[in-house]
């Protein structure tokens, strides 16, 4: 595991976005697993600035995201699928029939799942999977508890993330309460992983992860035994690591 300390959000963003262009640079027709939320913004503005001076070609990347809400539509204000249209997809030359999020429309969740579970298989498999860290220590939307072995799953989301995914709704009663999400199975089966943290308030999560007991109580922790992660945390998201 490499960790590298960034000075801030932009500072994170700025380093976390130099691996993922070198990623498409040395493989242009990779698989990036991506995530949403809060964490990656800055690096997808990074990308698409790189894009726009022409130093990136996302024409033959394929993308698959961690996780959709169940029961939004891909054009709802709050759905994943929108984010990454308004962050990413909509301002680089990726193609987006090659742009895959779990379809959040779809009722029958085993169906939802399995068929996510091919999308991924199909695309070849995650080449590099970005990570965002939960206070909680979740990763995609694999809260504390849960079994490692899942692949893609619907999940309850927990209070505390219910609690912290409220402010992009009007009110809690709007966040959605199940989520799918690939299980830690398909996160660990991508060939590099790469974290991202910022803020004080991912401190004691990011501790417990990278240092911590590798338990399902910690979701992040199992990825102490990925043979390849890199970390980008800013200097309040690692304050509490020596
Ligand atoms: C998003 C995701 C989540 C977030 C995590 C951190 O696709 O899967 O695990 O990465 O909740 O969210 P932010 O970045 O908003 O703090």
């Amino acid at each position: 595991m490499i960790i590298y300390k960034t000075k801030d959000y932009q500072d994170m963003s700025r380093k976390a976005a130099q691996v993922i262009a070198a990623q498409i640079t040395m493989k242009p027709d990779c698989v990036l697993g991506l995530a949403t939320g809060s964490s990656p913004v800055g690096l997808y503005q990074h990308l698409v600035e790189q894009y726009n001076n022409k130093e990136l070609d996302f024409s033959k990347v394929t993308s698959v995201n961690l996780d959709e809400y169940k029961g939004l539509a891909p054009d709802h204000e709050q759905s994943y699928r929108r984010f990454m249209d308004s962050n990413l997809f909509d301002h680089v030359n990726i193609d987006k029939s090659r742009t895959f999020v779990p379809n959040g429309l779809e009722e029958d969740s085993s169906k939802a799942c399995s068929d996510y579970n091919q999308t991924i298989q199909k695309a070849g498999g995650v080449d590099l999977q970005l990570l965002g860290i939960g206070n909680n220590g979740h990763i995609g939307f694999n809260e504390p508890g849960e079994a490692f072995e899942c692949e893609t799953h619907c999940v309850e989301l927990t209070p505390s993330t219910i609690e912290a995914n409220k402010r992009f709704f009007a009110s809690e009663a709007d966040v959605p309460r199940y989520a799918y999400t690939m299980g830690i199975r398909n996160i660990m089966q991508a060939k590099k992983i790469l974290l991202i943290a910022s803020g004080r308030a991912k401190a004691q999560a990011l501790k417990e992860a990278l240092y911590g007991p590798v338990t399902p109580h910690v979701p992040a922790s199992i990825l102490q035994l990925h043979a390849d992660v890199v970390v980008v945390a800013d200097e309040e998201a690692l304050e509490l690591i020596d």
